[in-house]
């Protein structure tokens, strides 16, 4: 199986696996400069944060996360891989003072859907961007756009939708709309705003014991399955085997998804 790798990048695994189609177009989408200063909202364990920083070799990249592990884990990687222009810190976007107008570029990879309050936290990013400069981040489309999503979910045998201020935490699919999106936007001072539909397949791994373990792993899945009877959680346990297996091809498991690559600028200030 061929494994999507930045420039040099080991092979990946874990969630850059999963999301190895989506780095490419996220890649082609951000358009990274050599001179760069580059900002990656929601980073994790900073795989793209690292790509954008090999990119902007004369210019540097910042990675942040309000997840302490994760962000040791990206500053491992980093540190591993030898560069030098890569930053991370554990800090909430939403509140963060970023340094103003300090970049030319902020890129996020599914990192933007979580945030309590949406037009504060993009105002907020938003004034770490220098004027015109640009946002391309990568949201899920909407939950029932992505056969993931569906598969797991009816497998298990959870509603479709799950109850607002439930168990199973912020809603990833929030950022899906894109009128909703586009007032947000405006609303936090960037301007241009626009999508572009992204349908690549997710990969959960080389056969279904591992698609299996990666996707019980899910906030979502471990979710539901604590608010069932032993009994229950081993059948649907079962249920969600047969749905993987039902995916597996040559490749490993892969599921079909839909995400949008939003890209605005910052609206020029007078
Ligand atoms: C789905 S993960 C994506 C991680 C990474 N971008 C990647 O593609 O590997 C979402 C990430 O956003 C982070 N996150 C959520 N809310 C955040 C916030 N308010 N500020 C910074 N990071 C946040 C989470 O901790 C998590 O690491």
């Amino acid at each position: 199986m061929r494994h999507a790798t930045g420039d040099h990048a080991p092979a990946a695994s874990g969630y850059d696996a999963e999301l190895q189609r989506h780095n490419q177009v996220l890649r082609r989408a951000a358009r990274i400069r050599p001179h760069d200063h580059v900002l990656d909202i929601g980073c994790g364990s900073g795989q793209t944060t690292r790509e954008a920083a090999r990119r902007a070799r004369a210019g540097s990249a910042l990675g942040v996360d309000v997840s302490e592990p994760a962000v040791r884990r990206a500053r491992e990687l980093a540190r591993a891989e030898g560069l030098r222009n890569v930053t991370f810190e554990q800090a909430d976007a939403q509140a963060h003072r970023f340094q103003q107008e300090r970049f030319d570029l902020v890129i996020s990879r599914f990192g933007t859907m979580f945030f309590d309050d949406p037009v504060t936290a993009f105002a907020n990013v938003g004034q770490a961007l220098r004027p015109a400069g640009r946002l391309v981040m990568m949201v899920w489309q909407s939950r029932e756009r992505n056969a993931w999503d569906v598969a797991i979910r009816r497998s298990l045998g959870a509603a479709e939708e799950p109850a607002a201020g439930g168990t199973e935490g912020p809603d990833p699919f929030s950022l899906g709309d894109p009128p909703a999106v586009r007032e947000i936007l405006h609303a936090s001072g960037f301007a241009d705003v626009a999508f572009t539909d992204v349908h690549e397949r997710v990969y959960y791994g080389p056969d279904v014991a591992a698609a299996l373990a990666w996707v019980r792993g899910f906030t979502c899945t471990s979710a539901i399955l604590k608010g069932m009877d032993p009994a229950a959680a081993r059948r649907a346990v079962e249920d969600l085997r047969v749905a993987l297996a039902a995916h597996l091809g040559d490749d490993g498991v892969w599921f079909d998804s839909r995400a949008w690559i939003v890209t605005a600028r910052r609206a020029a200030t007078d």
